[in-house]
């Protein structure tokens, strides 16, 4: 018997492709994908730069977290949190019935490269030495990230290839709906 899937979460580092491979994911499905970033910022009219500044980490959380749950309840979506989300005991496994978790995997130096080619400010990691503060992150954080159902390592991929292997992983073991 397998499960029948109707949303999938994407989770991983900064600089994974999250916000990248989402939108691919969810054109393969037929689906609608959401960032969880861009439902923040719209929702306070504020850069996430600026929410850790004025508020600081501890009120984004809480703010990334009610968004979470909320976005959790839909169907046919495929999620994009930020890389902090599923880093929080029991996030993952308290995931509701019908969600798919796929870490994406990618290795230090590949994030750090991405992440500081993009453009769009990390406040994590805005110290004295960005690559090492990111490794210690990293390196906390991948526990967590492990807690995924499924993992496709990103390191050399382009987000087509990405895409095509989260697809391969999903189409197998799970009735993908709605229209699917
Ligand atoms: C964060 C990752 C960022 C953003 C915020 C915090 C984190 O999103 O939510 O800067 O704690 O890893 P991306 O993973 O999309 O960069």
């Amino acid at each position: 018997m397998t499960a029948e899937v109707r949303r999938v979460v994407l989770v991983g580092f900064m600089g994974c492709g999250k916000t990248t491979v989402a939108p691919l994911v969810a054109g393969a499905l037929g689906w609608s994908s959401i960032d969880f970033d861009e439902v923040i910022v719209d929702r306070t009219g504020k850069s996430i730069a600026d929410l850790f500044e004025e508020y600081g980490e501890a009120r984004f959380r809480e703010i990334e977290a009610e968004v979470g749950s909320e976005l959790l309840a839909r169907d046919g979506v495929v999620l994009a949190p930020g890389g902090g989300w599923a880093v929080h005991a029991g996030r993952l496994e308290a995931l509701p019935t019908g969600t798919a978790s796929v870490w994406l995997r990618v290795a230090v130096d590949e994030a750090i490269r991405r992440v500081t080619s993009s453009g769009r400010l990390r406040p994590l990691l805005k110290t004295e030495s960005p690559a090492e503060t990111a490794r210690a992150l990293l390196a906390e954080r991948e526990p967590h990230y492990a807690r995924a159902q499924h993992e496709v390592d990103t390191t050399g991929l382009s987000p087509e290839d990405v895409t095509r292997r989260i697809v391969a992983i999903l189409r197998p073991t799970h009735d993908l709906n709605p229209d699917s």
